[in-house]
């Protein structure tokens, strides 16, 4: 999962200079503070998440691509269905940047396990990617769609439809990535009684297959097999 896919999904953004701002910070996600700038993992390299879900290297790419496949066929229920109207370039900015300054929240250790950086110690991805929006002159929609994407544990509700299609499209990935980890993981424990380590969702939804075409004996001939 490369950062291809990601200009795959900007390219999508028709209003020129909203693709270009969005451009800029995906080539460089950092911020300033004060006389210090911070920038983090690679986005290629980052999880997105520490734990819970998409918790493996190259997890926040791989989620940002299923979120944007969620939010559109959410735009076209909207539309097709209930006739409503959407802005997709909103949605799609607020796709791409919901979770960009994950990366400068994490810090690699020395044992190649990743924790919270010093600056994720003391602010978080939505706190710090919101500010950096409004510095940057992004439109109040953008900004909005990405402040409310944590729906009611963030600081304000989705209050526009492009909100609530980026807080839901989130939520879904979030929640579709979580239980796929953990049912492959249980699953794997109760093949071989070991616990596994990292896994990536591709992973465990073939673990989840194979257990319920093959059960738990065919669960466990993979895995040997890999070994
Ligand atoms: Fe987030
Ligand atoms: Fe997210």
């Amino acid at each position: 999962m490369t950062k291809l896919k990601l200009e795959k999904i900007l390219n999508r953004i028709k209003d020129d200079d909203l693709r270009a701002k969005v451009a800029e910070i995906l080539e460089n996600p950092m911020i300033k503070i004060g006389d210090k700038t911070f920038s983090g993992l690679g986005l290629e390299e980052s999880p997105a998440a520490l734990w819970q879900h998409h918790t493996y290297k190259g997890g926040l790419v791989e989620h940002v691509v299923a979120t944007a496949e969620i939010a559109l066929t959410l735009c076209k229920v909207i539309e097709r269905v209930y006739g409503g109207k959407v802005n997709r370039d909103v949605v799609l900015a607020g796709v791409l940047l919901h979770d960009v300054f994950k990366p400068l929240t994490y810090i690699l250790k020395n044992d190649g396990s990743l924790s919270s950086s010093p600056l994720g110690e003391k602010l978080d991805h939505l706190s710090l990617i919101v500010s950096e929006l409004i510095r940057r002159d992004f439109p109040l929609e953008v900004v909005h769609a990405v402040c409310a994407h944590h729906g009611e544990y963030g600081p304000i509700k989705p209050k526009t439809v492009e909100a609530l299609v980026c807080f839901l499209a989130d939520y879904m990935d979030s929640q579709l990535n979580r239980e796929v980890l953990r049912a492959a993981k249980y699953i794997v424990e109760e093949a071989t009684g070991e616990e596994l380590g990292e896994l990536t969702a591709r992973e465990a939804f073939k673990i989840v297959h194979l257990k319920a075409v093959e059960g738990l004996d065919g669960v466990r001939r993979a895995l040997e097999r890999e070994k």
